[in-house]
């Protein structure tokens, strides 16, 4: 049942983080008669501005996020990012607050050492081999026993802010102190990982929802600095690399629990398959969806979040999303080369709204649909690229 929104019976939504995903998921709910409440830390971000209401708040601060919380009593609280204080949202779930998927899945995941652990460990998934360090010297330890080429991340960073990859013992002191300064928060943990030579990565979205659990065709995706780059549906695999990369992402899905879309990312080699990690939302590769799917990425999220069914998703076409970054500090934006973007065939294109760019902030995607995968790629590349964001 879902009731009307602004009256008291509606079905209320609270998100935490409002970025471009977010205002997906704020459309997606807009459409079934949900009353959104949208939060985050900056005024007139993406999803505040088709939201019913929104809230600047500090997410990481306890007292604020409780004040927002008790004042809206929404239905559901939907995180949307990592930099939320996820303890608090365990004890809000005791009070029988209902949190997506679940507390415990949004406080492992905002943590690498928590879903690694949990993955690696208990699960017995295979990854890539990984040591934990908290100083110089464990870090220098840590990377004489992984071995080079290794990868280091902060325990608590995404879109790639801290990341580095060391080559020789010479990287090491600027690879610390990148991780250092990337790191969300006060700890100076960082994750010393095997380099995987993958030949493809993918995200397999895994929807958990009232009647079992539903797996989107395969994502490919291409990440620069450790960031998004360009995505496309569906990636060629093997049925029996298929078969495994679900078999893993069931295993970990399960064991986060609850109801909701999840990003499960793999690595493949040949037919090998190692887990990288999950997000308990849907997630930044998975925009494709938004025109290669029977229903999007945002779409699942929100039907599981209420309970509604999920039948087969199926792809319609070849698709592929390609970003659109901004390479300058610039105060009001604005978009020009629209015409020339659009004059791609099968081209959409997505402007988040944010209120300011920064040197390689996502301000949009490309979305595109061709004959094969490639051809998709291609367009979607030559529509964000024809993209020009400039001030006037
Ligand atoms: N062990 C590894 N071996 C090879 N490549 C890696 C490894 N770990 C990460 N990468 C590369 O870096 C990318 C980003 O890494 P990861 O997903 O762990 O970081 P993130 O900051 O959480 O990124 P995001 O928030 O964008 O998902 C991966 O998608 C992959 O391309
Ligand atoms: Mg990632």
């Amino acid at each position: 049942m879902i009731g009307t929104p602004l009256k008291n019976n509606a079905t209320r939504i609270m998100l935490l983080g409002s970025g471009e995903l977010g205002k997906e998921v704020v459309i997606e709910a807009q459409r079934l008669g949900v009353e959104v409440i949208a939060v985050d830390r900056y005024p007139n971000a993406p999803a505040m501005q088709v939201a019913h209401r929104s809230h600047v708040v500090n997410m990481l601060d306890r007292e604020e996020l409780s004040r927002v919380i008790r004042l809206e009593r929404p239905d559901y609280i939907v995180p949307e990012i990592e930099a939320i204080n996820t303890p608090y949202l365990l004890e809000l779930e005791k009070e029988g607050f209902a949190v997506i998927p679940t507390a415990r899945a949004t406080n492992l995941t905002m943590n690498r050492e928590g879903i690694r652990r949990l993955a690696a460990e208990e699960l017995g998934l295979p990854t890539a081999q990984y040591l934990f360090a908290t100083s110089m010297e464990e870090f220098s330890a840590g990377v004489e026993r992984i071995g080079l080429p290794c990868v280091v991340k902060p325990i608590m960073s995404s879109s790639g802010k801290g990341q580095s990859v060391v080559r020789d013992a010479a990287d090491l002191e600027r690879a610390w102190t990148y991780a250092m300064e990337g790191a969300r928060g006060a700890s100076d943990k960082v994750i010393i990982e095997e380099f995987i030579p993958f030949d493809y990565e993918i995200t397999l979205l895994t929807v958990r929802y009232s009647d079992g659990t539903r797996f989107c065709p395969p994502i490919g995706h291409v990440q620069i600095k450790g960031d998004y780059h360009e995505s496309w549906q569906p990636m060629a695999m093997t049925p029996q690399v298929l078969a495994e990369a679900e078999r893993q992402a069931k295993a970990v899905t399960d064991a986060l629990g609850g109801f909701g879309i999840f990003g499960v990312e793999l690595f493949i080699k040949g037919d090998r398959v190692w887990f990288s990690e999950v997000s308990p939302r849907p997630h930044d590769t998975g925009m494709v969806t938004m025109v290669s799917q029977n229903m999007s990425e945002f779409e699942l999220h929100v039907r599981a979040i209420l309970g509604l069914p999920v039948p087969e998703v199926v792809n319609l076409a070849p698709a592929a999303s390609h970003v659109i970054l901004a390479d300058a500090t610039v105060a009001e934006v604005a978009f020009d080369g629209l015409a020339e973007a659009l004059s791609v065939p099968d081209t959409k294109l997505r402007l988040f709204g944010k209120p300011d760019a920064r040197p390689g902030r996502r301000m949009g995607v490309a979305l595109s649909l061709g004959t094969d995968t490639d051809e998709a790629r291609k367009r979607a590349e030559q529509a964000a690229h024809a993209v020009k964001i400039v001030t006037v």
